[in-house]
C-alpha cells in the first residue's frame, strides 16, 4: 500500500487529501473545521480528517506533497519588490519576518505540523517527534499541481489543459496537455499579467473581498451594461489573440504588495473605490459587467489557443479563475471543444488533490488506467446540453 498526503497552505483555501494507492481516500478544505472562510493556517484539523478515514497516522505516510514552492514564490516576491523600489518598501518589511521564521524553512514547519497532527503537545514534542518521520516532504509547481488537479481525476484519456488564478510562483496562467499519465505544461503568462488578479482588482474597486467576493461579481455582471469594456481595452489592458494580456501597471498597486488599485484607477472610473458593505450603485454593476465581459473573451481567446496548439477535443481546467461559470459555459457552448471537465476544487484548495496525484502518477510514474478511478470524479457527460454540472462518488 502507498499512502500519499497532499497539502495546501499558508496564502489561502488550505486543504489535505490523502491518496491510498492512487485514490482519492479523503480530501478537505481547512475551513470546514475551522468555520474560517479561506482559512490560509496550515490544516490540521483537514489532515487529522484524512488520516482517520485511513486509519494512518503521520508517521506512517509514504509520501508528503506541497503544492507549490516556496522558494521560487520568494524569488518573485524579492524580484518584483526590487523592480518597484522604494515604491512597495512598507509591505517588504511586513511580508519578510515571516518568510525569515516560517515560510523558507517549509519542510521542517510541515513535519513539525504533521507531528502535531498525530497528537504531540507542544512545539518541542512536535520537533523531535518531526525528526522521526521517514519521509520528506516533496514540492510541486503551483500551475503544475492545478493542472494535475484538473486532469487526473478527468475522464479523459487525453486532453488540452488550462490552467487560470492570482499567481503562483511566476506563472499566472498556463495551457498544457494531458495524455495517459503524462502532463506537459507548454506555454505560461507570467506575473504580473494575470486574468486572476485583474479580476481582483475589480473585485476590491468595486468593494468585495479580493481572494473571496469574486463570484459577487460575476453574479452582480448581469444587472449591469458593458460601458466600460473599450475604456478597459484602452487603458488597462492589452488582449492579444492567444489570450495572453499586457496590463498596464500604472493602474495597479499589487506588485508592489499595496493595495490591487491605486490613485490612477481611482481617477480612470471616477473615485475612489466602494466602500465595503455600502450600498450598490449602477456604476458597479456597470463594472462587474464590463470585467466580465473582458473576462470571458480573454477565457475564450485561451481555449482556443490551447485547443490550436494541441488539437484536442476536451479541455480541463483549474485555478481560480475556472471557478467562473459564466465564462465556462461560454467555452463549452462557443469553444471548439467536445467536452469540458472543471476541478470542482479549482481554486487553491484543489491544489493539494493535484500535488498528491501528481506524485502518484508522475513521481512514481502510475499509470492511468482507468481515469474515473483516479478520483471518482466524473462529468454528467450530457452537460453540453445544459449547464456543466460535476458530481463526486
Ligand atoms: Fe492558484
Amino acid at each position: 500500500m502507498t499512502s500519499i498526503l497532499g497539502i495546501s497552505a499558508f496564502y489561502h483555501d488550505s486543504a489535505a487529501c490523502l491518496l491510498i494507492d492512487g485514490e482519492i481516500t479523503a480530501a478537505a478544505q481547512e475551513e470546514r473545521f475551522t468555520r474560517v472562510k479561506h482559512d490560509y493556517r496550515f490544516p490540521v484539523n483537514a489532515v487529522r480528517y484524512c488520516l482517520k478515514e485511513a486509519s494512518l497516522t503521520a508517521s506512517q505516510l509514504d509520501y508528503v506533497g506541497f503544492y507549490d514552492k516556496p522558494l521560487l514564490k520568494f524569488d518573485r516576491l524579492l524580484e518584483t519588490y526590487l523592480d518597484y523600489a522604494p515604491a512597495g518598501f512598507p509591505s517588504f518589511l511586513k511580508a519578510m519576518p515571516l518568510w525569515m521564521r516560517e515560510k523558507l524553512w517549509m519542510p521542517d514547519l510541515i513535519r513539525t505540523e504533521l507531528a502535531k497532527a498525530d497528537g504531540a503537545e507542544d512545539e518541542k514534542e512536535a520537533k523531535k517527534q518531526a525528526k522521526q518521520f521517514r519521509w520528506k516532504v516533496l514540492f510541486g509547481d503551483h500551475h503544475e499541481s492545478h493542472a494535475a488537479s484538473a486532469f487526473y481525476p478527468s475522464p479523459f484519456e487525453e486532453a488540452a489543459i488550462l490552467t487560470m488564478d492570482g499567481v503562483g510562483e511566476w506563472a499566472t496562467s498556463s495551457i498544457g496537455v494531458g495524455k495517459g499519465n503524462a502532463i506537459t505544461l507548454l506555454k505560461e503568462l507570467r506575473f504580473p499579467d494575470s486574468l486572476g488578479l485583474l479580476y481582483s482588482a475589480f473585485t476590491y474597486y468595486t468593494g468585495f473581498k479580493v481572494n473571496s467576493g469574486e463570484y459577487k461579481v460575476m453574479g452582480l455582471a448581469p444587472y449591469g451594461e458593458p460601458r466600460y469594456v473599450s475604456l478597459i481595452k484602452e487603458k488597462l489592458v492589452e488582449i492579444r489573440d492567444d489570450g495572453s494580456l499586457r496590463m498596464n501597471h500604472e493602474y495597479f498597486g499589487y506588485s508592489q504588495g499595496l493595495r490591487m488599485t491605486n490613485g490612477a484607477f481611482s481617477k480612470l472610473f471616477g473615485g475612489p473605490p466602494r466602500e465595503p458593505e455600502s450600498k450598490l450603485t449602477q456604476k458597479e454593476m456597470d463594472l462587474a459587467r464590463s470585467i466580465q465581459v473582458i473576462t470571458e473573451e480573454v477565457m475564450l481567446k485561451m481555449a482556443g489557443f490551447a485547443h490550436r496548439e494541441t488539437g484536442l477535443k476536451k479541455l480541463c481546467m483549474a485555478g481560480g479563475v475556472a471557478l467562473n461559470c459564466v465564462a465556462n459555459g461560454r467555452i463549452l457552448r462557443e469553444g471548439p471543444y467536445e467536452d469540458l471537465w472543471i476541478q470542482p476544487a479549482a481554486g487553491d484548495a484543489g491544489g493539494a488533490v493535484g500535488i498528491a496525484l501528481a506524485l502518484w502518477h508522475r513521481y512514481l510514474n502510475k499509470p492511468r488506467t482507468s481515469p474515473e478511478a483516479a478520483g471518482k470524479w466524473q462529468t454528467v457527460r450530457s452537460c453540453r446540453n445544459g449547464s456543466p454540472a460535476i458530481r463526486m462518488e
